[in-house]
Parts: C-alpha cells; sequence; structure tokens
C-alpha cells in the first residue's frame, strides 16, 4: 500500500506545490483547506487530490476531521504542517486579534494536527512529520513580533517531538523557506518586496517547487536518520 500523506493549507501556494510534488511521487495525498472553497474547488478537479475543509487553529476541528479522513481513507503516515497566515503589523499598532490569529493558526495547529496523528504513528512504528516554519522565525522580522514567534515556535516543537517520537520509527523536522513567490509574498507593498529581494543572494524569491523537494526529501525512506533539524533553505539571505 502506497503511504499517505496529509498537507494543512494543501490547496495553495506552497501548499499545494507540496501536495502535487507528493502525489507525483507515488504516495496518496490529501489536501487540507479552511476558507478558499473556489481555490480548492480548481485544486481537486485539476490535481484529482481529494481536499477536506476545517480550521486547523481549532483542536475539536482537527479531531473531527483526522477522524473522518482516517474512516475514508486510511491511517496518515506522512503529515506537512503547512497552513499559515500573515497579519503584519509593528508591535506598537498591533491588536491581540493579529497576535491570537496568527499563534493559533500558524503554530497551535501543529499541536492540534500532531495531537490527532502521533499516536497512530507511533502504534505502527512508522511517520514523518514536516512542519513549514520560515526565515523569519529564524531570524525575526520588522512587523511580525506574531509570526516570527510563532515559526520560531514551531522550531522548538519540531525539536522537542523529533525527541520523543525517535524509537518509534517517526522523524519530526522543519523546513524554514524564505520568500517564496506565491500570493503571501506577491502582495507586499512593491518598494519593500523590492527591498527584501535585494537582501537575496542568489537574486530571486524562491519558488514553491523548491520547498517541495525539500519534503519528498524529508518524506522518504532515505531521510530516517535526519531527525529534529530545520532544513534552511533562503537563496542565502540568512545562515543559521
Ligand atoms: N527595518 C527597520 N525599520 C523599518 C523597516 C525595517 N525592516 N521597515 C520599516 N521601517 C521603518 C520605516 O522606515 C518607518 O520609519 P520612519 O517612521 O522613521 O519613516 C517606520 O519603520 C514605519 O514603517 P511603515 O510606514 O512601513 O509602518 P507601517 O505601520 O505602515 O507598516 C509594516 C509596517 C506593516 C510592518 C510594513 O513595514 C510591512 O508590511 N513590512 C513587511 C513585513 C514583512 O516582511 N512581511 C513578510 C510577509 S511574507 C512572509 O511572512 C512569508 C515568509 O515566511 C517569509
Amino acid at each position: 500500500m502506497k503511504k499517505f500523506a496529509l498537507v494543512t493549507g494543501g490547496t495553495r501556494g506552497i501548499g499545494s506545490s507540496i501536495s502535487q510534488s507528493l502525489k507525483q511521487a507515488g504516495y496518496r495525498v490529501v489536501a487540507i483547506y479552511h476558507a478558499n472553497q473556489e481555490a480548492a474547488n480548481t485544486f481537486q478537479e485539476n490535481t484529482e487530490i481529494p481536499t477536506y475543509k476545517w480550521d486547523v487553529s481549532d483542536f475539536k476541528a482537527c479531531q473531527a476531521g483526522v477522524a473522518r479522513v482516517t474512516k475514508d481513507l486510511g491511517p496518515i503516515d506522512i503529515l506537512v504542517n503547512n497552513a499559515g497566515i500573515t497579519r503584519d503589523g509593528v508591535m506598537h499598532k498591533m491588536e491581540y486579534a493579529q497576535w491570537i490569529d496568527v499563534l493559533q493558526t500558524n503554530l497551535t495547529s501543529c499541536f492540534n494536527m500532531c495531537r490527532q496523528v502521533i499516536e497512530s504513528m507511533r502504534e505502527r512504528g512508522f511517520g514523518r512529520i514536516i512542519n513549514i516554519s520560515s526565515i523569519n522565525g529564524q531570524k525575526g522580522q520588522f512587523g511580525q513580533t506574531n509570526y516570527s514567534a510563532a515559526k520560531a515556535g514551531i522550531i522548538g516543537l519540531t525539536k522537542a517531538l523529533a525527541q520523543e517520537s525517535a524509537t518509534k520509527g517517526i522523524t519530526v523536522n522543519a523546513i524554514a523557506p524564505g520568500y517564496i513567490n506565491t500570493k503571501m509574498v506577491q502582495t507586499l507593498p512593491t518598494d519593500i518586496l523590492t527591498k527584501i529581494i535585494a537582501q537575496i543572494p542568489v537574486g530571486r524569491l524562491g519558488e514553491p517547487e523548491e520547498v517541495a523537494r525539500a519534503v519528498i526529501f524529508l518524506a522518504s525512506q532515505d531521510a530516517g536518520f535526519i531527525t529534529g533539524t530545520t532544513i534552511t533553505l533562503n537563496g542565502g539571505q540568512y545562515f543559521t
């Protein structure tokens, strides 16, 4: 039986590329989305990858959603926690909602989803958990105290869960992409984006497929000795 992968935020941006690359690599895949029904419909039509809708920031929704996916398609072997949002703003102007929405969607979602799959992975003696962090969780970013905190938190969660899971055939790793050519980055004000690209030694934004290729590697049997690490993938913008 082919291994089964679930990708959160899997119908758009980096997540869409990850879902499609996993399918091309021979995995069975489901993509989870939350709000953008139209994008999810188009994605499902074009890729024939099944989609399920729930809010990954909601623990009970994750419980119900993973139960439904498992009943329909079987237990999850590979979990890619990719869903994420930005609500940029400087701390002295930031509303509580901007803080909590980003923390819940970007970080608490990783707990919510890992918690649903970890017991089954432990019982079955195999699992791959891949958490999408960010360059801005490593270096911090002006205007992103919320996002930087959430993405740094993902790296800590990854290291801790990797230790807890190592004896059970489960690897837990993070990927920290830099600025990738998706809507999230394209919608930044042009002057800010121009300044950011000038700070990338490779001289361009990354492509979603370049992140997906790292996911494929970490998901593979060959990557079984790699756990607790963060793959930095940012065109040389920041070295850890
Ligand atoms: N470093 C230092 N100072 C900065 C700065 C920076 N990076 N950016 C702006 N400033 C300064 C400005 O020069 C300005 O100074 P003055 O008042 O002396 O002129 C001051 O800070 C206020 O700047 P703004 O007028 O831009 O403030 P604002 O409140 O209108 O906007 C902001 C603030 C919303 C955070 C805006 O600067 C912004 O959008 N920044 C981009 C944040 C960013 O990079 N987000 C990444 C999104 S993509 C992503 O997150 C994906 C990923 O994983 C990489």
